[in-house]
């Protein structure tokens, strides 16, 4: 199988799937990495394991609608079946997600269905809540709202900044990342309304 990978920084998550990959966790081919930003740390991650990559800068196309078009002929010309969102921080429209429906996942830094949104440890910290951890979906038409594969949950320690959260939240992305692209490859995951089953 051909994925692809859309990420728009650091890209640690990408990290733990191409090392996933080398462990031989999974078989699969990444066919590109893709980000919206030339800055994004992704693309050299990704040019060191000798991926192809590239930027689609979102600031060089002036509609949403435009820029997508782009994302899915660069997809297409690498032949991408599956699509991997490391920190990507773009909503993909509708439309997108018609093309690729079920097979694109994501990962959200907190426990949904609660804080959804780009500040997840803001917002976490801001509620008080005592428990968080982050969420393996897939990508249906809604914000973080499509059916969830794994979950992982660490503490809020009341020291806590939002680095110091983000850093416990990300240890664990980088265990289920891996362990949910896993079980989808190898066709374990049933999808039955919202709900995700593993079978063994
Ligand atoms: C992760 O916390 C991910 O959950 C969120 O953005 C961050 C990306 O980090 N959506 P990285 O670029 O994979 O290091």
């Amino acid at each position: 199988p051909v994925l692809g990978v859309l990420a728009s920084g650091r890209g640690t998550n990408l990290q733990s799937i191409m090392n996933a990959l080398n462990n031989g966790q999974f078989s699969a081919e990444i066919g590109i990495v893709i980000t919206d930003k030339p800055q994004a740390g992704a693309l050299e991650r990704a040019a060191k394991a000798g991926i192809p990559n590239i930027c689609i800068d979102r600031k060089k196309y002036g509609t949403r609608e435009d820029f997508e078009k782009k994302l899915l002929s660069v997809l297409r010309k690498h032949n991408v079946e599956h699509i991997i969102l490391a920190g990507f921080m773009r909503i993909l429209s509708p439309l997108f997600i018609k093309e690729y429906k079920n097979h694109i996942l994501n990962i959200h830094p907190a426990l949904l269905p609660s804080f959804t949104g780009a500040h997840a440890h803001r917002d976490v910290l801001a509620y008080g809540v005592k428990i968080s951890g982050c969420t393996v979906h897939f990508v249906d038409e809604g914000t973080d709202s499509g059916p969830i594969i794994i979950q992982a949950a660490v503490p809020v320690l009341d020291d806590d900044t939002e680095e110091s959260l983000a850093a416990r939240v990300l240890q664990q992305e980088h265990i289920i990342y891996p362990k949910a692209v896993e079980l989808y490859l190898k066709g374990k995951l049933k999808i039955t309304g919202r709900r995700v089953l593993v079978k063994e």
